[in-house]
């Protein structure tokens, strides 16, 4: 049984009910299986389905066409329980009614609690599940399945993992990153780990530099009001992003479950050098937030303007952090990693760039900046590019670059599973892997919560950007020295350059 706290939110209908409607038409749902929603909204079971299924927006296109006797039977499988006005309320109401789905669907007291509901929420519910011994594992397993954002700091996110393990064991608890479920960013441990061409040269010897791109076209929306109090470091940096580093940066598990990979992974996050010096943090980190523009003829807002953002808000919208990982591997390798709203374009990659060789044989070769770069595409146009020299047909050694690429859609089996699909399943199954554990979280903030510190208390500029361009200007000195970053357009295969002209 999936409990869902939130249940009248929109993450159930835009996320969690689409993901189990595709796990049950693949045919990965157990039979005996039953959602049941829990919210302070005053809805029937029939009110549910309505809204998160029979008439979501979300599920639209997917249900029409589908057969009649398919669709009643999933809606039939969704429940739901109105807790009254507050979250931190007697559970014995809801502990009934658990119990009685148990019998009639068979459920085994297999139980699955996902808080999709504030932070703050988190602890007290797990408590009022634990006095009705819904933590107790002696008759089924019971997991507890929590949303981010995991803390607002260090000392928050410690505090909370010692408030849900008053109640839940850390192997109850499964912390989501819906990152981890993208199968581009569990590729990047096949790339390294299952193939011998790429480990030999994954080190400080034959690596150059790593940049990492998350850059979203969109701007705040809706969720002005929470962005305004997290900001981008927060919001991406911190969980998403550091979980990709985690996975370029880490040693080989010596297999493949969730406590050798995540072992690893902590190690890694160990790593990074935390900044704490004024100087290196005012050289090593860039903020800024989008400003009004024109991108294809429509006004945007500028950040300030967004509903629910206060005006004189100096919260970031781009973050661009350069850092070093402080191991054998890694040592003196930078780290550029940026995140933004309101850039070109929606693009996700990771850029590892090779060292030149050593002897340059072709002097005239026009191989300036044209290293080997391996690109992984976490999205869109999902792939991996390899981008090497090959010589222009000719007299003499002139030598171009080519490409050598990969895309997921050119599978066979291409059907991709999206990212809370696969982390729905994996933790009915049990399989923690691409869940962050305690201590991944606290390395995560560990390293980040200077940052926040420094920007927080110093005069560190937030700079402005256009809404529609690359951020602002003063992000390429960040990366100076290196040419500067890449930036990507939606198709892989694309050179840098793309931009949008107002
Ligand atoms: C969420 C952030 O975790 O990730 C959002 O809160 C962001 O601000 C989103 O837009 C990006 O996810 P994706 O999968 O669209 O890259």
């Amino acid at each position: 049984m999936l409990v869902i706290f939130g249940a009248s939110g929109d993450l159930t209908a835009r996320k969690l009910i689409p993901a189990i409607y595709d796990l049950c038409k693949g045919g990965h749902l157990p039979e005996k299986f039953v959602v049941l929603g829990v919210g302070r909204s005053n809805l029937s079971d029939d009110d549910f389905r309505k809204k998160v299924f029979l008439e979501s927006k979300y599920l639209k296109n997917k249900i029409d066409g589908e057969d009649d006797n398919f669709i009643a039977a999933f809606a039939d499988k969704l429940f739901y329980e109105d807790l009254g006005k507050d979250y931190d309320t007697d559970y014995g109401g809801l502990q009934s009614r658990i119990s009685d789905l148990d019998s009639k669907y068979n459920t085994d007291a297999n139980h699955i609690f996902y808080l999709s509901t504030p932070p703050s929420l988190y602890e007290p519910i797990a408590e009022n599940l634990a006095e009705q011994a819904l933590n107790d594992e002696s008759k089924g397993w019971k997991r507890l399945i929590v949303e981010k954002p995991f803390g607002y700091s260090l000392k928050s996110a410690k505090g909370l993992n010692v408030g849900l393990h008053r109640y839940f064991m850390e192997s109850q608890i499964y912390r989501i990153d819906h990152y981890l479920g993208k199968e581009t960013v569990q590729n990047l441990l096949v790339t390294r780990f299952a193939n011998s061409i790429f480990e030999p040269l994954w080190n400080r010897n034959y690596i150059h530099h790593v940049e990492i791109t998350n850059a979203e076209s969109g701007g705040v929306e809706k969720r002005g009001g929470y962005y305004d109090k997290s900001g981008a470091l927060r919001d991406m940096f911190q969980n998403h992003l550091l979980q990709i580093v985690s996975l370029v940066v880490m040693e080989p598990p010596i297999g493949s479950n969730a406590d050798e990979i995540r072992n690893e992974k902590v190690k890694a996050l160990k790593s990074l050098r935390i900044m704490t010096d004024e100087k290196v943090l005012h050289d090593s980190t860039v903020r800024a937030q989008y400003v009004a523009s024109v991108i294809e003829g429509e006004n945007v807002k500028g950040y300030r303007e967004e509903e629910g953002v206060d005006p004189d808000s100096t919260t970031e919208t781009y973050a661009a952090v350069k850092f070093f990982v402080d191991n054998w591997r890694w040592a003196d390798v930078p780290f550029y990693v940026r995140t933004a709203k309101r850039m070109p374009t929606k693009v996700t990659e990771v850029v590892i760039h090779f060292k030149s060789t050593h002897h340059q044989i072709f002097k005239d070769s026009g191989m300036n900046n044209k290293d080997n770069k391996l690109i992984i595409r976490i999205q869109p146009d999902e792939g991996v590019l390899i981008k090497f020299g090959v010589k222009v047909p000719g007299q003499g050694f002139k030598v171009e670059r080519a490409n050598l690429d990969f895309y997921y859609s050119s599978l066979v089996e291409n059907h991709v599973m999206q990212a809370y699909e696969r982390l729905l399943l994996d933790a009915m199954q049990g399989d923690a892997t691409l869940y962050a554990r305690a201590d991944e979280v606290e390395a995560a903030w560990e390293f980040v919560d200077p940052i926040l510190d420094y920007w927080r208390n110093s005069d560190a500029k937030v700079y402005g950007y256009s809404a529609g361009v690359w951020g602002p200007e003063n992000a390429d000195e960040l990366i100076e020295g290196l040419g500067m970053w890449r930036n990507p357009s939606a198709n892989l295969a694309d050179d840098p350059g793309f931009c949008v002209i107002c």
